[in-house]
């Protein structure tokens, strides 16, 4: 079949697969704050002494509005709320230590946004520094974050590098000026070629630049201009993401551009393959979906080792039971269950005043939820799955088969006696892959819009 008649037939909405189940499938039923303290409690006796925990620490401010974001943020100017929100992400923490018998052994610190770097160098060295006093470090951690290239500053580098953090990644999405108007995100190459070096001068060992295809007026030759100019960066890293047009959701956030000036199915295909194609001859590996590194960084070697793990922060090389989210609209993961932190900043702050854990949702994983979640990530991070072993076989496997079968005659999987892999060509098709699995999607297809469209 032609690659134009493959993307109409599978070009429909679908999960990015950071959890499963996935949010909106969650039975929010099956978990209370008592079930998910027991969970992590269980998560935490299990795992901490060997692998370590993770902790992702949302920060959601943003001095202004990029109109094709689908992050939790929320837009101000004032920075006096840097404090408060420092306060009660603390205090967030307490609660937590709190479940634990012994110190937390830290392996992986992500700070993510919305923008860290909107807050003051001060105030994010007093929140990391108040938050290792608790920790003992894992002998391998890896501390990261996500900086604007607008507002990240030389002292917001050495600050952090000095308490640790080696990798830092810098939203880019595309330096066409067109672009970034319709986007409302001005930025220019300078701006990115010195927060680019300035990371590696101070030491940073793992630059990456978040790029996006199929944005609104985008086309090849942006998608042209924009590696070249990567090209000369050359971050160890590259998020290549796809533009997830979800307006039902993001409400008014997603405007300034019409639906028709956003490219769709086929001429989305050829940004991604044009952009894979030129990233692909400069030496980078496509390890796991929108994702390429150099092959000498830590995620390249990750992903030749089958090492890789994916959670809510994306792709990491440093796979640990338990991750702790703090901070409005944090995710955490247990392994046996999910939670999701209050969405609103006034929710979240009444809910850590009263002193409760500020629980929005979440969900609890049965024996096949659990089963079904490793055949996932094995695809998303391997790009193949087995059922060799029966700790991996579920009720439902021959269905999913049947399921299968459709894909492997499209040429999108190739099924052996027991396993599954995904043809190089075929990678783009991972989501419709994994959604063969997701027994959740299959018994209640979704009646509203809930995903954005898999190519
Ligand atoms: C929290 S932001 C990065 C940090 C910082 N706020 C910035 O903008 O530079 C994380 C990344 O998510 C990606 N992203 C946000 N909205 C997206 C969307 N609708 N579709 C695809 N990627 C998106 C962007 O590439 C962005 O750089
Ligand atoms: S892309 Fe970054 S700076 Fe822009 S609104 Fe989203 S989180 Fe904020």
């Amino acid at each position: 079949m032609p690659n134009s008649t493959l993307i109409q037939k599978y070009n429909v909405p679908g999960p990015r697969y950071t959890s499963y189940p996935t949010v909106p499938y969650w039975n929010e039923d099956s978990i209370d704050e008592n079930s998910w303290k027991q969970s992590i409690k269980k998560s935490f006796d299990e795992s901490n002494s060997s692998k370590g925990i993770s902790l992702y620490l949302h920060l959601p401010f943003c001095e202004s509005l990029c109109t094709f974001c689908a992050c939790h943020k929320y837009i101000t100017k004032r920075h006096e709320l840097e404090t408060p929100y420092i306060e009660t992400l603390l205090a967030e923490w307490q609660l937590y230590l709190q479940q634990f018998d012994k110190k937390p052994l830290l392996k992986e610190l992500h700070l993510g946004g919305g923008t860290p770097t909107f807050f003051e160098v001060e105030n994010l060295e007093l929140m990391i520094k108040t938050i290792l006093k608790t920790v003992d470090l894992h002998r391998d951690f890896e501390f990261s974050f996500e900086g604007h290239p607008n507002n990240t500053t030389k002292e917001h580098l050495q600050a952090l590098y000095n308490l640790g953090f080696t990798r830092v990644s810098y939203g880019v999405q595309d330096y066409s000026e067109k672009i970034q108007k319709a986007i409302n995100r001005k930025q220019s190459f300078e701006d990115v070629k010195n927060v680019t070096q300035w990371a590696r001068d101070i030491g940073y060992t793992s630059i990456s630049h978040d790029l996006i295809f199929g944005l609104p007026f985008q086309t090849i030759n942006d998608i042209i201009d924009t590696i070249k100019k990567t090209k000369e960066l050359k971050p160890e890293r590259i998020s290549f993401y796809s533009y997830a047009h979800v307006p039902w959701i993001k409400g008014v956030g997603q405007r300034g551009f019409k639906d028709s000036d956003i490219p769709n199915g086929d001429a989305k295909r050829k940004l991604y393959e044009m952009g894979k194609h030129m990233l692909l001859n400069l030496g980078y590996i496509e390890t796991g979906m929108d994702h390429f590194a150099l092959p000498t960084d830590s995620l390249s070697r990750a992903f030749k080792d089958a090492n890789m793990h994916r959670n809510f922060m994306g792709y990491t090389t440093n796979p640990t039971q338990l991750m702790i989210g703090l901070g409005m609209s944090a995710i955490s993961d247990s392994w046996y269950s999910f939670s999701q932190n209050e969405k609103t900043l006034k929710a979240y702050q009444d809910q850590i005043e009263k002193g409760v854990l500020p629980l929005l949702k979440g969900h609890l994983l049965t024996e096949e939820d659990l089963i079904i979640r490793k055949h996932i990530l094995n695809i998303m991070c391997h790009f193949k799955t087995s059922w060799k072993n029966d700790n991996m076989k579920f009720k439902e496997l021959p269905e999913t088969l049947g399921r299968l079968k459709e894909l492997e005659k499209d040429g999108l999987v190739v099924i052996l006696d027991d396993e599954l892999i995904i043809p190089e060509n075929a990678r783009a098709f991972v989501r419709n892959i994994c959604m063969a699995f997701d027994l959740r999607m299959v018994r209640n297809k979704p009646n509203t819009k809930l995903f954005s469209l898999t190519v």
